[in-house]
């Protein structure tokens, strides 16, 4: 059911062609938001952007690589012309290869760090640049991760980028609190996204198990048993997007079944 409050208003999302991104950019445009949808595959993109409207919500798709910074700015800048404005930016692209310590490369370490912690500092910086133009504050949600509270086996890289995303958060919510913008994170735990299914898969090949088994050994760590839907974060961002969530900034909020506390 939409919400009233946020009829009107303009959503940016980036990694909205599959996984958690998709289900946030549907959530959104359910909750009453405009939704442009950014992805580095268009085709992705387009196809949620075309569901979302044929559902009667309003969507756009848009082509994006969030470690290009002029690529985010000019994407950026299409939604305002397309969709009339821009309330929320959620920062949702990232990649997360799971590798050994000893076996992160020079290119390992700069592509994933370019995409999750460069994407999100351009699309910081594009949302900011637009909200000033448009004369309003907004909001900025980015994707941290379970992996961006606590050290987990083989993911220095990718948790290096999530534990940097919610510095990042952190501080760009002191430093934009004046032009009334807001900036909070969410951390999933272990969501059943593409990229998951591909580090369960990685898991139980190299134990010599079956796909099942890899599932089952990811759910034994979840208070819940079971691993996290896409929708699951999707609430969890509607509420951050939302106006009920008016009087947060700076705070990573976590959905992870009960893996962090
Ligand atoms: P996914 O791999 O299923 O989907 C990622 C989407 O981002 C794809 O549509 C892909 O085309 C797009 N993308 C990748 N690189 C891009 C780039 N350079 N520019 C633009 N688009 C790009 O990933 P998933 O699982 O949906 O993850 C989304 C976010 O949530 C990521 O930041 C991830 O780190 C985070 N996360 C995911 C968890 C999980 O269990 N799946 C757990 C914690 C955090």
């Amino acid at each position: 059911m939409s919400d009233s409050r946020v009829l009107g208003k303009v959503a940016y999302v980036t990694g909205a062609g599959q996984g958690i991104g998709k289900a946030i950019a549907e959530r959104l445009a359910k909750d009453g938001f405009a939704v442009s949808c950014a992805d580095f595959n268009i085709d992705a993109a387009n196809q949620v952007a075309d569901g979302i409207n044929k559902n009667g919500g309003k969507a756009i798709a848009v082509k994006v690589d969030v470690s290009d910074r002029d690529q985010v700015f000019n994407t950026v800048k299409e939604t305002v012309e397309k969709l009339g404005g821009l309330d929320v930016v959620v920062n949702n692209a990232g990649i997360g290869p799971s590798t050994p310590i000893e076996e992160i490369t020079p290119e390992i370490y700069r592509k994933v760090f370019d995409i999750n912690v460069g994407g999100t500092l351009w699309g910081i910086q594009a949302a900011v640049a637009a909200f000033k133009k448009l004369g309003h504050g907004g909001k900025i949600i980015n994707a941290s991760s379970q992996a961006g509270q606590v050290g987990n086996p083989d993911l220095a890289v990718y948790g290096g980028t999530k534990f940097a995303i919610r510095g990042i958060t952190q501080t760009a919510a002191r430093d934009l609190a004046h032009l009334g913008i807001t900036v909070n994170a969410y951390c999933p735990g272990i969501v059943k996204t593409p990229m998951m299914m591909g580090i369960a898969k990685e898991v139980a090949d190299a134990a010599g198990k079956p796909f099942e088994w890899g599932l089952n050994q990811f759910a034994q760590n979840i208070t819940l048993k079971r691993l996290s839907e896409p929708e699951d974060v999707a609430a969890c961002v509607s509420y951050l997007a939302g106006p009920d969530s008016d009087y947060m900034t700076g705070q990573a909020l976590i959905i992870d079944g009960g893996m962090v506390f």
